[in-house]
């Protein structure tokens, strides 16, 4: 967090936003607040949710019903890359919803060739999915449109079990999935089953057979982790809820290269383009699902697949109904076009590294919240913090000040 603190302002003072106050403060709820919470308790599965109600946002600014202002350094888990009604989504969403909201890909639309020709060019323009950085666009790759991040591991899943059939014929047997310690990839059955964690398992087990779990970065398990039975290896390159931890890119290396000993399908999950751009093609996965911020709110997930796998998806072999929607494939392509998704790293690099750790993320979380921002936890011991990717650099000042003010005091 010093690092953070020093390397985007060079005083250490104090600066709250309007309505955000440099101690703790929990209000009692206005009784409009106290009505929709007990609606909510009466109506709604339990969440995990805080005693105030949101109402509208503006940049990286939320507000509660009764008129608090919070700083989002959640972003809706990571979601809002453009902030909160940003002028152009409201747009693109009020002039699509007025055309065609909903076909189901039993037709073509507008939007989902385009979103997809965006997703494929950018990705050989900045590198990744196998293509080195500046590969001129065109063909390569292919896209099938998902509703969620789950929803795009699962269908991934599935693709990597087909092409493992397909490979070995009849009388072989390839379809054990190997996954990562600290891993979280969704909690449908299938995504669930390659996210290792007792806490999101246990409830539900049992799981579905077939998964193999390794250690990150331990690349002298590789060899008797992924087998000739190995049909897919699905991993991320920066673990996200797992605790923000990074794997080595010459550990990405050796398991590509373990992977195509045993042809095998690589897949990671990155919420950006891409965790593995800048990294040798050499550990460069098959297929790579994203969903989160794709369309800045609106529920949009995708599998992004080299053209040697997509063949084995023949039409309806895998499918969805709302999938490739063209209200979701405009916003998404609104958003992309408009993401500026390499600015924010470069602009605040000690913010975005999680470089710190300790023993109460949650503590900070809540102490944070009531001071009027709001930041995430990850794993056991991280704080995260994933503001909208245009958020100012005064936004980042407070928060980091609110953060840093909270740490003191533990
Ligand atoms: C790495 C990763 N994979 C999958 C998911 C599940 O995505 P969704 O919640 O959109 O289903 C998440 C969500 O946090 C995630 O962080």
């Amino acid at each position: 967090m010093h690092r953070a603190r020093s390397t985007i302002r060079g005083a250490a003072r104090l600066r709250l936003g309007r309505g955000m106050s440099a101690a703790a403060t929990t209000p009692a709820p206005t009784p409009k607040t106290q009505k929709l919470l007990d609606l909510s308790a009466a109506y709604c599965c339990r969440l995990r949710a805080a005693g105030f109600v949101l109402s509208h946002g503006e940049g990286s600014y939320v507000f509660d019903t009764a008129g608090k202002r919070y700083l989002d350094f959640s972003a809706g888990i990571a979601v809002n890359a453009l902030g909160h009604a940003d002028a152009g989504v409201v747009k693109t969403i009020a002039e699509q919803a007025g055309k065609l909201l909903h076909t189901s890909n039993v037709y073509h639309n507008e939007w989902a060739p385009r979103l997809a020709e965006l997703l494929v060019t950018l990705t050989q323009r900045e590198g990744g999915l196998g293509f080195a950085r500046g590969t001129p666009g065109g063909g390569g790759a292919k896209v099938f449109f998902s509703n969620s991040g789950t929803e795009a591991n699962e269908g991934a899943l599935k693709i990597a079990r087909k092409v493992g059939k397909d490979r070995v014929g009849a009388g072989g047997s390839k379809t054990r999935i190997v996954c990562f310690e600290g891993a979280f990839h969704g909690r449908s059955m299938g995504a669930l089953s390659v996210t290792p964690n007792p806490k999101y398992q246990a409830p539900f087990a049992p799981l579905i057979p077939g998964v193999d779990v390794g250690v990150l970065n331990d690349a002298a398990g590789l060899e008797t982790l992924i087998t000739e039975e190995t049909c897919a290896v699905i991993v991320e390159p920066i673990q996200g809820e797992g605790g923000v931890n990074s794997a080595s890119a010459e550990w990405l290396v050796a398991l590509r290269k373990r992977c195509d000993a045993v042809g095998a399908c690589g897949l990671y999950r990155s919420g950006t383009l891409w965790a593995h751009s800048a990294m040798p093609v050499e550990c460069h996965p098959d297929m790579v699902t994203m969903a989160k911020p794709l369309a800045n709110g609106y529920p949009i997930g995708a599998v992004l697949l080299r053209d040697s796998v997509a063949g084995t998806m023949t039409a309806g072999t895998h499918g969805t109904t709302f999938g490739g929607s063209p209200l979701a494939c405009a916003v998404g392509h609104h958003r992309v076009l408009n993401s500026r998704l390499a600015e924010l790293p470069k602009r605040f690099p000690g913010v975005l590294e999680a470089t710190v750790r300790g023993r109460q993320p949650s503590t900070v979380v809540e102490m944070a919240r009531s001071r009027g921002v709001f930041v995430l936890t990850a794993g056991k011991n991280v704080v995260r913090l994933v503001p909208s990717l245009n958020v100012g650099a005064e936004e980042v000042d407070t928060a980091v000040d609110v953060i840093a003010e909270c740490i003191a005091e533990l």
